[in-house]
C-alpha cells in the first residue's frame, strides 16, 4: 500500500476513535496505540528501510507532518478532557449555601438565671458587690455567729442536714454575712446568691434544695428606712411600680427588729388560691436590722455601726416574675417548660 494511503487511514481511524474517548486514560491508550514504540505510525517509520534512498526523504517528511498533526489533535483532546474533568470536580465539590437544613437545638437561659441576673443588676447598680460562700458550712457560721447557739429553740425553724456535729449543709445564705463582717471593714454592701438546703417537704412553693440571695449593708447611721427603701426599689425594678409590698413583723435571732416581705399572689391577685395557700400573698424574703449582738460577735463596734440584712427566695421571686404556679417546674428540666424562655 502507498505510504500516503496508510497515513490517511491512520489519521482517519484516530479521528474516529477520538470522538468516542471520554477519559484521560482512554486518550493515553490511544496515543500509545498510534505514536508509541509499537504504534502504527512508528511501524511506518520503521518500514522506511525498505524504501529506495530517493523515496526516503519524501516519506519521512510525510510521516513527520502526520505525526505533528496527530499530536496536535491528541493535545487538543487532552486539554478538553482536563477542562471537562475539572468542571465536573468543581460541580461535585460545590456547596449550596442556600440549601435548607435542620436547625440545631438552641438552649435557653433558665428562668431563675434570668431573674438572678436582673436582681444582681439591680443591686450592683445601687453600689452592692457580689460575694460567695461555701455550701458545706461550719455550724459556727451557719448558726452560732448568727446568735443561734446550740440548743437554741429557733434552730428548729430550719430543718438542718447535718454532716457531723459541727458541719452542716447551709440552711440559708446568712453565714456569708458573718464571713463578710469578719473579713471586711465597714462600709459593707454585698449581695450573695447561692444554693441552700433544708429537710423541707416538696410542694408548690417549697423544695429541700433552693436558692437565696443574701444582702448585707453595714455603715454609720443605717436605718430601717434604708432597708425598706432598698427592698421597695428592688420589688419595683422586678415587678413594676404597681407591685404591692407588705412588710410583716417577724422574728430572726440575727436581726432586731425583723420582718418578712410578701408580694401579691400573681395567680389569684390577692383573692386566695392554692399557690398562696389562701392568703393572697407570697412570702419572698426575710429581713431586718442586724442584731448588735451579731455585729459584736463579728468584730464590728455596734455603737458606731448599724446595718440591715435580707435573704430573698430566688424560686419564689422567679415564680412571681413569670407566673409559674409550681416551683417543681424549675427543677424538672422539662424542655417544653424551658423552651418558653428562649
Ligand atoms: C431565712 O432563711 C433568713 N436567713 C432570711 C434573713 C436573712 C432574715 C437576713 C433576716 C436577715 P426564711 O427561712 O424565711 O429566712 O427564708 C427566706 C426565704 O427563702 C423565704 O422568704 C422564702 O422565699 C424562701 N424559702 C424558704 N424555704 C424555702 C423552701 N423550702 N423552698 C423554696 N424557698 C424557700
Ligand atoms: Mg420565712
Amino acid at each position: 500500500m502507498d505510504i500516503r494511503e496508510n497515513l490517511q487511514k491512520i489519521s482517519e481511524e484516530l479521528k474516529q476513535e477520538l470522538l468516542a474517548i471520554a477519559t484521560v486514560q482512554e486518550l493515553e491508550a490511544l496515543k500509545v496505540k498510534v505514536l508509541g514504540k509499537k504504534g502504527s505510525l512508528t511501524a511506518l517509520l520503521r518500514g522506511m528501510g525498505q524504501l529506495s534512498p530517493e523515496e526516503r526523504p519524501k516519506a519521512g517528511q510525510l510521516i513527520n507532518e502526520t505525526r505533528e498533526q496527530l499530536t496536535a489533535l491528541l493535545d487538543e483532546k487532552q486539554q478538553a478532557l482536563a477542562l471537562k474533568e475539572k468542571e465536573e470536580r468543581l460541580l461535585k465539590e460545590a456547596i449550596d449555601v442556600t440549601e435548607p437544613r435542620d436547625l440545631p437545638q438552641i438552649g435557653a437561659v433558665h428562668p431563675m438565671q434570668l431573674v438572678l441576673n436582673e436582681v444582681l443588676d439591680c443591686f450592683t447598680s445601687m453600689g452592692f458587690s457580689v460575694a460567695e460562700g461555701p455550701e458545706v458550712e461550719l455550724d459556727h457560721y451557719n448558726f452560732e455567729l448568727l446568735n443561734l447557739p446550740k440548743n437554741h429553740p429557733a434552730r428548729d425553724a430550719q430543718d438542718t442536714f447535718y454532716i457531723d456535729d459541727n458541719i452542716v449543709l447551709r440552711t440559708h445564705t446568712s453565714p456569708v454575712q458573718a464571713r463578710t463582717m469578719l473579713s471586711q471593714k465597714p462600709p459593707i454592701r454585698i449581695v450573695c446568691p447561692g444554693r441552700v438546703f433544708r429537710a423541707d417537704e416538696m410542694d408548690a412553693t417549697h423544695s429541700p434544695v433552693f436558692h437565696q440571695i443574701e444582702g448585707l449593708v453595714i455603715d454609720k447611721d443605717v436605718t430601717m428606712g434604708d432597708l425598706k427603701g432598698t427592698l421597695d426599689a428592688f420589688a419595683k425594678r422586678l415587678y413594676g411600680n404597681d407591685i404591692e409590698v407588705r412588710f410583716r413583723p417577724s422574728f430572726f435571732p440575727f436581726t432586731e427588729p425583723s420582718a418578712e416581705v410578701d408580694l401579691t399572689c400573681f395567680n389569684c391577685h390577692g383573692k386566695g388560691c392554692r399557690v398562696c395557700k389562701g392568703t393572697g400573698w407570697i412570702e419572698v424574703l426575710g429581713c431586718g436590722m442586724v442584731n448588735p449582738k451579731v455585729l459584736e460577735m463579728c468584730g464590728i463596734d455596734s455603737k458606731v455601726y448599724s446595718g440591715f440584712a435580707f435573704g430573698i427566695g430566688l424560686e419564689r421571686i422567679t415564680m412571681l416574675r413569670y407566673g409559674i404556679k409550681d416551683l417543681r417546674l424549675l427543677f424538672e428540666g422539662d424542655l417544653r417548660f424551658l423552651k418558653q424562655f428562649r
